[in-house]
């Protein structure tokens, strides 16, 4: 077990300082979290930074909705993360923003090495902008109709019904969202940061063991097409740094986001008195690690590599990507309440609960993970409350109770505590190898061992004789050492049951180390429950909550131009309502429409004519099922063209979600072609 000490940095994407942390972004917090811990208990020095990602364009459009300047909403924004953080128990040993004046140096010198070396040139491009606003507007500020399938209200980079890509010039009868205005093509001075003069570097970086295989064929796809030039400029008005020397122009959010992970690092030396360079210098012989999900993996394993190289600083050890987290199978869902935010977890379950849940399923790929929340409550209940936490309150109340709380001086049999000792050199790989399901898995074994050997020994049964109280105290006293080993082995994982767990056992804070020896002859503490079951009704009101934060965060932004959110209507006037011709309708015929799962095609009656609608209500129905229904449509709906044909209405349907949507049927008595008045 005696490796030299490692000097290693760390660092988990910088999260958005424009909305709250969700659960999704907790998957690679607590990852990072459990990594960083594992290496500190071995002894190694560990720094790991953060920081808010507080530039761009939608923090810049968020605060001015909200009547605030940026300043002020990254503030706020930062304290949130960063409680949301620490309630998850993820310690950072730094926790910065981009908008910081260390940043702003690191990306002025990265700059102005990469253009000194000839690796910035500047072009005039046309892109989108918005004539009201005055200001050029990013793809997903520009929505409109999709240029393939014509769904209406697309971003301006992809169609979320069809799935196809474009550019934001393809969108039919585009708008900007910011204010409904048609954009028009505006010319500008870009700069761009000359990518293909990397690709040698990068091509051989990308093969020698720096990411992962699944990532190096993916950006194998860009390497071989031959690298674009990176713009890397945006124009005023935009929130972030102005680049030297050419104003009205700002760097854009992506160029000094990964160097705040330097910014974030060089406050941390400044105020713990650590030499920078000797991280950040080519050759240092200090370790970097980036964590990441796969989504941003090209800024990092492509962007970053190359401008670290080129402005004559070291390049990451390693880029560690991880896959999404679903809830239930499904990606997260606002209206099925698991779009759960981090705080709303925390309103209602342990924190520890889903690290070791996470930890439980996370391996070192880049597959997606899934909270079966179903499977979560059954594994943290029977590994942690059942396994885990049952070892010591077997054992404690023999030794309070009938021992004044002193373990024994010797033990009669050593071999699961060797047992232990031979399984964590495996168990220590597999946290380095971020192969933690199967640590988790190999440490549950272990468990096993000792509950099995307790349930052998039944010292409940040996209590009862005079004769046999020594053999009691072996027995429990063996227990808690093992369980002592278990919280070593399991103390990246769970930090706060770890530290309740010393407590209890009244010792020092635990090292990996101190899994070679034994508490013998020595005081415990009372025993508290280290961990309560997970009870259905907390995680059902975590739904519920996290259906009304969608409410509540809905009547926010209705008044602002936040376009991550679907806007909700706010009041509307009667005469706007009495404009919609809504009609009761019959289905006369239905049928489900090739290649696609969630259409079905309606023709309806509505008394004078026949229609023909596409209806998105194919998972609640078969076809024959509708035949001969009434329903309600909306009549004088401007008719839209998709690829199947027409749609000339929409039927009135109710469900939480797209794949469950349920058609209203008028009552008895109404006839097609009637109207809703
Ligand atoms: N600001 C950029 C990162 C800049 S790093 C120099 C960003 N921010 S983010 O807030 O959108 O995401 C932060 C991290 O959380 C990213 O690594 C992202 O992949 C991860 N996740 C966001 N949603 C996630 C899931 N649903 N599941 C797993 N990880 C997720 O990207
Ligand atoms: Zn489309």
């Amino acid at each position: 077990m005696s490796q030299q000490s490692r000097r290693i940095v760390v660092t988990s994407a910088l999260p958005y300082a424009n909305g709250p942390i969700h659960i999704g972004h907790m998957l690679e917090y607590i990852q990072t979290d459990i990594w960083v811990r594992f290496q500190k208990l071995r002894g190694h020095e560990c720094i790991f930074v953060c920081a808010d990602d507080a530039h761009g364009t939608p923090i810049m459009l968020r605060a001015q909705a909200e009547g605030v300047t940026p300043e002020v909403l990254i503030e706020r924004m930062k304290i949130e993360h960063e409680a949301d953080f620490a309630d998850f128990v993820i310690e950072f040993d730094n926790y910065h923003s981009t908008h910081s004046d260390e940043n702003r140096y690191y990306a002025e010198l990265i700059y102005t090495r990469l253009r000194d070396a000839g690796h910035i040139r500047t072009q005039v491009i046309s892109q989108a902008y918005d004539p009201k606003a005055e200001m050029f507007l990013p793809d997903r500020f520009i929505k409109g109709e999709c240029p393939n399938c014509g769904s209406e209200d697309q971003y301006g980079d992809n169609c979320e019904v069809c799935g196809a890509t474009y550019a934001p010039t393809e969108l039919k009868n585009p708008i900007s969202v910011v204010t409904g205005e048609t954009p028009i093509e505006k010319d500008s001075e870009q700069y761009f940061f000359k990518l293909g003069d990397y690709e040698d570097m990068l091509k051989t970086w990308t093969r020698a063991g720096h990411i992962q295989k699944e990532i190096a064929n993916k950006m194998d796809e860009w390497l071989n097409e031959g690298l674009k030039d990176w713009d890397i400029s945006r124009n005023a008005p935009y929130w972030g740094f102005e680049i030297p020397d050419a104003p009205g122009k700002y760097f854009y959010v992506w160029l000094d986001a990964p160097i705040g992970y330097m910014a974030s690092f060089k406050n941390w030396c400044d105020r713990n008195d650590h030499n920078f360079d000797d991280y950040w210098k080519v050759d240092s012989e200090t370790e970097l690690y980036h964590f990441i999900g796969k989504d941003i993996a090209r800024f990092h394993t492509l962007f970053w590599p190359a401008m670290l190289h080129g402005a004559g600083f070291r390049k990451p050890s390693a880029v560690y990507c991880h896959g999404f987290l679903t809830v239930d199978g499904q990606k997260m869902s606002k209206s099925r309440g698991t779009f759960i935010l981090a705080r709303t977890y925390l309103d209602h379950l342990n924190p520890e609960y889903l690290r070791y849940y996470f930890a439980a399923k996370l391996g070192p790929g880049i597959d997606d993970i899934d909270l079966n929340l179903e499977d979560f409550s059954t594994r943290v209940n029977s590994d942690l409350v059942g396994k885990l936490v049952n070892i010591a309150s077997r054992c404690a109340g023999f030794i309070n109770k009938r021992f004044e709380g002193r373990l024994a001086s010797s033990i009669s049999d050593d071999s699961l505590s060797q047992q232990y000792i031979a399984a964590a050199e495996h168990i220590a790989t597999a946290y380095e190898n971020r192969e933690y399901s199967r640590a988790m898995r190999d440490i549950m074994a272990l468990a096993d061992k000792v509950n099995q050997y307790i349930d052998e020994k039944q010292p409940w049964v040996a209590i009862k004789d005079e004769t046999r109280h020594a053999e009691v105290l072996d027995v429990c006293t063996i227990g808690i050492n093992c369980f002592r080993q278990l919280i070593i082995l399991l103390k990246p994982v769970l930090p706060r049951l770890s530290a309740e767990a010393e407590k209890f056992l009244n010792v020092e804070p635990l090292l990996w180390a101190d899994l070679e020896n034994n508490l013998l002859d020595h005081p415990i503490n009372r025993f508290k429950p280290l961990m309560t079951r997970i009870e259905k009704v907390f995680i059902d009101r975590m739904i519920e909550a996290s259906k009304e934060d969608l409410v509540k965060e809905q009547n926010i932004r209705t008044h602002s131009n936040d376009p991550s959110i679907e806007p909700v209507d706010a009041e509307i006037a009667y005469h706007e309502f009495a404009k919609l011709d809504l009609r009761v309708a019959r289905i006369i015929e239905a049928k489900r429409v090739e290649k696609s799962d969630k259409l079905l095609q309606l023709t309806l009656d509505i008394g004078n004519e026949t229609r023909n609608v596409f209806a998105g209500i194919s998972a609640a129905y078969d076809p024959e099922q509708l035949e001969g229904k009434l329903t309600v449509m909306v009549a004088n709906l401007a008719p839209r063209k998709m690829r199947f044909g027409v749609s000339e209405g929409m039927v009135l349907a109710a469900g939480d979600a797209d794949d469950e949507l349920y058609v209203l049927i008028p009552d008895e008595g109404a006839k097609p072609g009637m109207r809703i008045r």
